[in-house]
């Protein structure tokens, strides 16, 4: 009989990296060269549900009522696979997964679904996890995806092997009146994607190896900025970081870049408004939105800054989000 034990819904927010996750050392466990620091936004999030039913002839993946049979239901069903072994499951799946986004807001999708589909999943399987071993699961999905099994500032400590990488909440933190305004830029063109560009970048950039030392150094300064609550040191550090991944690219062969001119004017205006007294930061992954860190007292300025250069539906304003729900 199928009970109702075989079927779990869980709820994801996405992450933006500060200390950004670029490049893999063993790419089968998506083990990194380094370790990586993220806040989790309440802006963002997937809701996934995971059913396991002996009457499926095969996986199957719906995402915001779309029946999805390319590429991303063979990347669910190689993790469902990982799931069944673990478990020793051998039924096929349902899922039925929906993405909230306010307006595109330009925010990576894979560290939610991945995160959402790793908590529904191993709790359908029979599986009950502790959150250092749900990471540890969510990880093998995409890496950023072990970040957001907890809410609020996360490390996403290397490790060395399956066992020891894996994510942690920060303790007692503070800067908790942190705002992300995210900002949406259009591109037509193809992307590379994280997977492919993180290979290029450790494979031919002759700086990979100091981006390892660079990492290094900037996780521990921005740990004693988040201590010390100090905004100016933690948002120096975090644009600083995201320059430097960047480089990885631009020093790659073949070179790539995900910056478009858009993203370099906005990146200009985060300046000028930082010179102008309005003190923000700007962080930027494998695509051309930019997100501007700030605080409380100034997002009202940012956003309306932003909203008229880029028109309001391009500008998103999240909070700290919350870690792993199940409904
Ligand atoms: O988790 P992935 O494979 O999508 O890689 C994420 C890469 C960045 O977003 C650029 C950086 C990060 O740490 O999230």
């Amino acid at each position: 009989t199928t009970s109702s034990n075989n079927s779990a819904t869980a709820l994801a927010h996405t992450n933006i990296a500060l200390i950004k996750y670029w490049g893999k050392k063993n790419a089968d466990l998506i083990i990194p060269y380094t370790g990586s620091l993220s806040l989790t936004l309440d802006q963002f999030y997937t809701k996934t549900q995971v059913s396991f039913d002996r009457q499926l002839e095969q996986d199957t993946l719906l995402i915001n009522e779309q029946a999805v049979t390319d590429k991303s239901w063979q990347r669910v069903h190689d993790f469902l696979n990982l799931v069944r072994q673990q478990s020793g499951i051998t039924e096929n799946a349902r899922v039925i997964s929906d993405n909230h986004v306010p307006t595109a807001a330009g925010l990576a999708s894979s560290a939610s679904a991945f995160a959402a589909l790793a908590a529904a999943a191993s709790k359908a399987s029979g599986m009950d996890l502790n959150e250092r071993d749900l990471s540890r699961l969510a990880r093998r999905g995409s890496g950023s995806a072990c970040r957001s099994i907890y809410g609020g500032f996360v490390e996403w400590q290397r490790g060395s092997d399956d066992t020891d990488s894996y994510a942690v909440p920060i303790e007692n933190p503070n800067l908790k009146d942190i705002r992300i305004v995210a900002l949406t830029i259009e591109t037509h063109q193809k992307p590379i994607s994280s997977r492919q560009g993180m290979e290029r970048s450790v494979t031919t950039s002759p700086y990979y190896p100091t981006w390892v030392k660079v990492v290094e150094s900037d996780l521990k300064e921005i740990k004693s900025a988040i201590s010390q609550n100090d905004f100016a040191k933690f948002g120096a550090i975090s644009e600083f970081n995201a320059m430097r991944m960047h480089a990885l690219t631009l020093s790659a062969n073949p070179d790539f870049l995900y910056f478009n001119g858009m993203t370099l004017d906005a990146m200009n205006e985060v300046k000028r408004l930082r010179h102008a007294g309005v003190e923000c930061y700007y962080t930027v992954d494998a695509g051309p939105n930019v997100k501007v860190i700030c605080q409380t007292k100034n997002v009202d300025t940012i956003a309306n800054t932003f909203s008229k250069i880029l028109g309001p539906e391009k500008v998103t304003v999240a909070k700290p989000g919350p870690g792993i729900k199940y409904l």
